[in-house]
């Protein structure tokens, strides 16, 4: 029999034991994170930083852009939907804060949200974002979680049920208060906003084509449910919704066979 003593002893060292145990575990989870170069803070994840990452050119990356409606289940990585987001309404002049899309007067009406499905976006082998909605913020490229939850399903049934919506791992909403623009241009400045809509949503295609991703822009959607289902503060209204993924089939061209298309008509 061991004297109580020694018993209070051991326990005390099994417990420390594991404490250090745990310790270890949640030290090695955060390392792993740090080293694909996502931090995440609280409700705020803040971006891989962008870079060059892609080998086609421009011109290569419009020849395979295609609307594409079929994706697989396989998740977005976090570095692939950092460079999307870049490109949608990321910064690219350091002076100003100017964008990679243009803007009227430089006057960025336009509000980013993305929409995360379970396992929608990996962090590394295994690791996932949080399914929820978060907001774009341009200025510290990093996406802030708005709402918990997967609401892929309920924004595909605001889009009349485009299965699309539903299926992608990940899904951007365009939204834009419209006043930062009609406040210098007053009528003129809506047209002004749906142009520039248009920009970063070529730019989220051109880039997503890049990576090897597949999107389609969607514009047919119940506005009010659109923005309830999202969370959006009072002023955004959206006008796009672009769902990305991984392709069930990429879209396969060639200049030649685009080349072959006008010579047959010259
Ligand atoms: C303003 C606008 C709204 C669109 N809305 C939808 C939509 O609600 N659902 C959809 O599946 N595709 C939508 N599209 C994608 C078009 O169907 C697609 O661009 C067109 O068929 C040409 O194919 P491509 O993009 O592969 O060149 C929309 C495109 C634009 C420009």
């Amino acid at each position: 029999m061991l004297a109580p003593r020694y018993i209070w002893i051991a326990s005390l060292a099994a417990t420390v034991i594991l404490l250090l145990y745990v310790a270890s575990l949640f030290l090695g989870f955060s390392r792993q994170i740090q080293e694909v170069g996502v931090r995440v803070e609280a409700e705020e994840v803040l971006l891989p930083l962008p870079k060059k990452v892609t080998l086609i050119s421009v011109e290569e990356a419009m020849l395979y852009r295609r609307s594409i409606r079929d994706y697989l289940t396989t998740p977005v990585a976090i570095e692939k939907l950092s460079m999307i987001l870049w490109a949608a309404q990321g910064v690219s002049e350091t002076k100003w804060g100017l964008r990679t899309a243009p803007s009227a007067g430089a006057t960025y009406p336009l509000e980013v949200y993305i929409v995360v499905g379970a396992s929608g976006v990996a962090l590394e082998e295994g690791v996932y974002l949080e399914a929820g909605v978060y907001k774009y913020d341009v200025h510290r490229h990093s996406i802030k979680l708005v709402a918990e939850g997967d609401r892929r399903a309920e924004l595909a049934k605001a889009a009349l049920g485009q299965e699309w919506v539903e299926n992608a791992p990940v899904v951007i909403v365009i939204c834009a208060v419209y006043e930062r623009t009609t406040a210098r241009y007053g009528e003129r400045g809506y047209r002004y906003v749906y142009i520039e809509v248009g920009h970063a949503a070529q730019n989220i295609y051109l880039m997503a084509t890049a990576l090897g991703l597949g999107t389609v822009a969607v514009g047919a959607f119940y506005d009010d449910e659109v923005a309830r289902v999202v969370g959006v503060e009072q002023r955004e209204r959206p006008l796009y919704i672009m769902p990305i993924g991984v392709p069930q089939q990429p879209y396969v061209t060639s200049f030649e066979e685009i080349g072959s298309y006008y010579s047959a008509r010259r």
